[in-house]
């Protein structure tokens, strides 16, 4: 079977070609991301111009770089939510014009579950797992009973941990998007300020990160105020030890709860090399489960990997009206 899936959600254009479970016959990936820097995040309405403008040739090299006909493909998948409304547009109606062109089926596929199925890309999901889903706008600890059967144990009261991190090194002048540049720049320093854990104490599996970003930002105009130099590498690393030993010790407490044959890291904060590190050190009642870089990201094959198991569950309709852009629904 071969799935050609659409992920437009935020400021990556991305299309891909899936053979069956694994086989990834072509992924293309245009990221904005230099063209949002300058303005220190992602501005909506420019990421939705660029994806008009993208969208096609992107398309293009993917079903080029895939060495297939058109008439190869069976099925056509979309992100169709949670995501910057013009951004999932553009995708959704490419991908639903290219499927009433060619007489396809498509499926809407959740971007959420998308980050998940990332996991399947190049290792076998087994079940019962735990899922630690952590990127841009999402903080979650998710119990998979089995393929496409979701359980939210937790989630974020306020800002999602990608948010933080972004909001925090604009704080310290650093580029967007701060995930990466924190993450790089806290292995050179040493965790010197003092910093909360928001709760870690607490019995239930729900984070908060509004509470640790804002001390960030208030001993960072502190300093300044008194005219004291902030050790940035040094803020970085304190910054993330805190994160850190709260998503750690949150998915640690989860496992106890809901003992599981895998742990899954997903969504683009699954890239931070601290938190990869960590969980491969200190997680060990389950196997690991971690995608490649590449696969943490938002991109099109993970869009992909859950539609493969949507569809063989499921099926695929072919109305050409996506369900309407959704919010997350876990029980679908
Ligand atoms: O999953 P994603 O690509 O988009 C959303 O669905 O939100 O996640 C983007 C988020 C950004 O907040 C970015 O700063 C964060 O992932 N991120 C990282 C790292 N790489 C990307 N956060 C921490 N460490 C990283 N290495
Ligand atoms: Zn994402």
């Amino acid at each position: 079977m071969i799935i050609l899936a659409v992920e437009s959600s935020c400021d990556e254009t991305s299309v891909a070609i899936l053979k069956d479970e694994r086989e990834l016959l072509s992924h293309v990936v245009l990221s904005q991301i230099d063209i949002h820097k300058i303005y220190g995040g992602v501005v909506p309405e420019i990421a939705s111009r660029n994806h008009v403008v993208y969208m096609t040739t992107v398309f293009e090299k993917a079903i080029k770089d895939a060495g297939i006909k058109v008439s190869d493909i069976d099925v056509v998948a979309v992100t169709q939510g949670p995501g910057l409304i013009g951004s999932l547009l553009v995708g959704i109606n490419a991908a639903t014009t290219f499927a009433y062109a060619h007489d396809l089926p498509i499926i809407g596929m959740n971007h959420l579950i998308g980050h998940i199925y990332a996991a399947n890309l190049e290792h076998e999901m087994k079940f019962p797992a735990l899922a630690l889903l952590v990127s841009g706008g999402h903080t979650e600890l998710l119990y998979l009973e089995d393929h496409m059967k979701f359980k939210l144990l937790g989630e974020t009261q306020d800002d999602a941990v990608g948010e933080a991190y972004d909001k925090v090194a604009r704080t310290l002048k650093l580029p967007y998007p701060g995930g990466p540049v924190i993450d790089r720049l806290a292995a050179q320093g040493i965790p010197t300020y003092s910093l909360p854990r928001p709760m870690l104490d607490t019995d239930d599996l729900n984070f908060s990160f509004s509470g640790l970003k804002s001390a960030v930002i208030n001993l960072v105009h502190n300093l300044e105020q008194r005219k004291e130099e902030v050790n940035v590498e040094n803020m970085c690393a304190s910054f993330q030890a805190s994160v850190l030993d709260v998503l750690v010790g949150k998915t640690k407490q989860a496992l106890k709860m809901y003992p599981a044959k895998q742990l899954i890291l997903a969504g683009g904060v699954a890239a931070n090399k601290g938190l990869r590190n960590r969980i491969l050190e200190e997680v060990t009642s389950a196997e690991v489960l971690i995608p490649s870089m590449k696969f943490c990201t938002d991109n099109a094959a993970m869009i992909a990997s859950a539609a493969y198991f949507e569809y063989k569950l499921n099926g695929a309709k072919k109305d050409y009206l996506i369900e309407g852009i959704s919010t997350i629904d876990f029980r679908r």
